[in-house]
């Protein structure tokens, strides 16, 4: 009889359980082979929709569909066993109405197995929130810059400097009392980050925010140096996978030209 290690997953009041303890870590996946290398290391794993601009190459995450989110997040699960999977909910699939948000986040949690979704918006997704949370579907959520607000924001803009601040810091109490289990600080000034952690009672999760949060986000990609096309301020490379890329396709790319490989500990005798 095989005796098989089961894992127990963390789930999302495992993660708000970790407010105000050790620092939360998180990290974005879109394929199966780096949701494992991830597991050990993180707590959770979001599906974020930069899939769009980081694998798919699109211009924004405007144009990610339901159909990308489903198919990502299947694969990502494959490669968890421990870390909480959470997958985005992409744009146009929640803003109508809270019953057009859980049908959707329905479809994302049958459909790959994830125990919760993320979603943009602070004071007006706030009832949605609770509509979805009331009915079962664990919410993460996204407030300062939301990308997929980046029209009407005019760019990848900070938020919440000067006058903007009290939005944000109510945006932040609405989805904490809405009933989300953590919410994710994008890009906003480092002294209000620390603030709106200490004001609400759920985990900040920081991205271009503060250390004083009460977890880190960074797109994966990013961080491994695989995605080059533009690195914001707030992304420290961990290493340069990019290059490292590059260069071995080179040295490839040299050995078949010059008949160097394969060599004959590649090839089979008849
Ligand atoms: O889409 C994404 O990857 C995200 C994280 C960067 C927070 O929303």
């Amino acid at each position: 009889m095989s005796v098989s290690r089961q894992i127990k997953a963390l789930t999302p009041p495992d993660i708000a359980a970790q407010k105000g303890q050790a620092p939360i870590v998180c990290l974005t996946a879109y394929t199966t082979p780096m949701a494992q290398q991830l597991d050990e290391h993180c707590d959770v794993v979001l599906v974020g929709d930069s899939v769009g601009m980081v694998m798919h190459g699109l211009p924004s995450t405007l144009e990610v569909t339901l159909d990308m989110m489903v198919m990502h997040g299947k694969a990502v699960r494959r490669g968890l066993q421990k870390a909480l999977l959470v997958v985005d909910m992409p744009f146009g699939s929640y803003e109508e109405s809270p019953q057009q948000a859980f049908k959707n986040a329905a479809h994302l949690m049958r459909e790959t197995g994830c125990a919760a979704v993320k979603l943009e918006g602070g004071v007006h997704m706030a009832g949605t929130i609770e509509f979805l949370v009331a009915r079962g579907i664990p919410v993460m959520a996204h407030i300062g810059l939301t990308p997929q607000g980046v029209n009407g924001f005019g760019g990848y803009k900070v938020q919440g400097r000067g006058a903007a601040a009290d939005k944000l810091r109510a945006d932040a109490k609405a989805v904490a009392a809405a009933g989300a289990f953590a919410v994710v600080l994008e890009k906003v000034p480092a002294e209000l980050a620390e603030d709106i952690t200490k004001a609400i009672s759920i985990p900040s999760i920081g991205i271009g925010a503060s250390a004083a949060c009460d977890g880190q986000i960074l797109v994966v990609d990013d961080m491994l140096g695989i995605f080059t096309q533009f690195k914001p301020k707030f992304v420290k490379r961990y290493a340069q996978l990019g290059e490292l890329t590059g260069d071995a396709v080179k040295a490839y790319a040299e050995e078949v030209r010059t008949r160097a490989f394969p060599e004959p500990q590649h090839t089979f005798k008849s």
